[in-house]
């Protein structure tokens, strides 16, 4: 099967919209590979902290990104042997990741790592420009939202079931610092690609969620 004719489901939203658990699941159900982009931010931004890199030196960032030693078995996620599934998802690395993503050179070196996903017989593909950028011609591109107050209310309860303590008032402001400045960098900005299909599930559980997404990709294979 050539690359470019494998079908991928892009499917991009803000912080906790939910799209994580939508897109694992869909792709659970049609069977095609599930590529998590915002790990491989996370991942930069790990290393980048571990290491005391300088967090304005884009090039030095960029550099980590190019080589990032991480792979992806199941759903745990490796960095140089290390299992860093629940490190990655530290309110600092997420931070993090969100700063670092503002940068030309660190979003082009992830480019070609993110294409790699790309197999046969499908992908679900999870992140903020997945539809608008790192596949502009994927059949079918979901755009997943929810209100800020629903979305922090999520993550709230995320944290609480791992046994992490929460605060709202500081996941809010996390939220929407984190929002603005996804929705408003220069390059590859947090909005809806051309022709995607926006799915607010501020009131929607995720089976509902996974059910309109399956339901537009059979419209869209018909
Ligand atoms: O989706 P997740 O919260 O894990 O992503 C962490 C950060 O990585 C986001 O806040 C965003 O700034 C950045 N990101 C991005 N482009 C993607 C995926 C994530 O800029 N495709």
């Amino acid at each position: 099967m050539p690359t470019h004719t494998i079908p991928v489901i892009a499917i991009d939203g803000p912080t906790a919209s939910g799209k994580g658990t939508v897109a694992h699941r869909v792709a659970d159900k049609l069977g095609f590979h599930y590529l998590d982009s915002g790990a491989l931010y996370r991942l930069t931004a790990l290393m980048a902290l571990r290491r005391g890199t300088d967090l304005a030196d884009e090039h030095a960032l960029a550099k980590l990104a190019e080589h990032l030693p991480c792979s992806f078995t199941g759903s745990s996620v490796i960095l140089s042997h290390e299992n860093v599934t629940d490190a990655i998802r530290a309110e600092e690395v997420g931070n993090t990741a969100s700063k670092i993503a503002t940068f030309p050179a660190v979003r082009h070196a992830l480019t070609g790592l993110q294409l790699g996903f790309r197999k046969a017989p499908g992908l679900v593909a999870d992140g903020r420009d997945m539809g608008s950028v790192i596949f502009p011609h994927a059949p079918l591109k979901v755009f997943l939202t929810a209100s800020v107050d629903a979305r922090a209310d999520r993550r709230y309860k995320q944290l609480i079931d791992k046994g992490i303590s929460a605060n709202m008032e500081d996941l809010l402001m996390d939220l929407r610092a984190r929002d603005e400045r996804d929705t408003n960098r220069a390059i590859a900005p947090l909005i809806p690609a051309e022709g995607a299909h926006v799915l607010d599930t501020s009131s929607m559980t995720a089976d509902q969620a996974v059910e309109e997404v399956l339901k537009w990709y059979a419209a869209v294979i018909k």
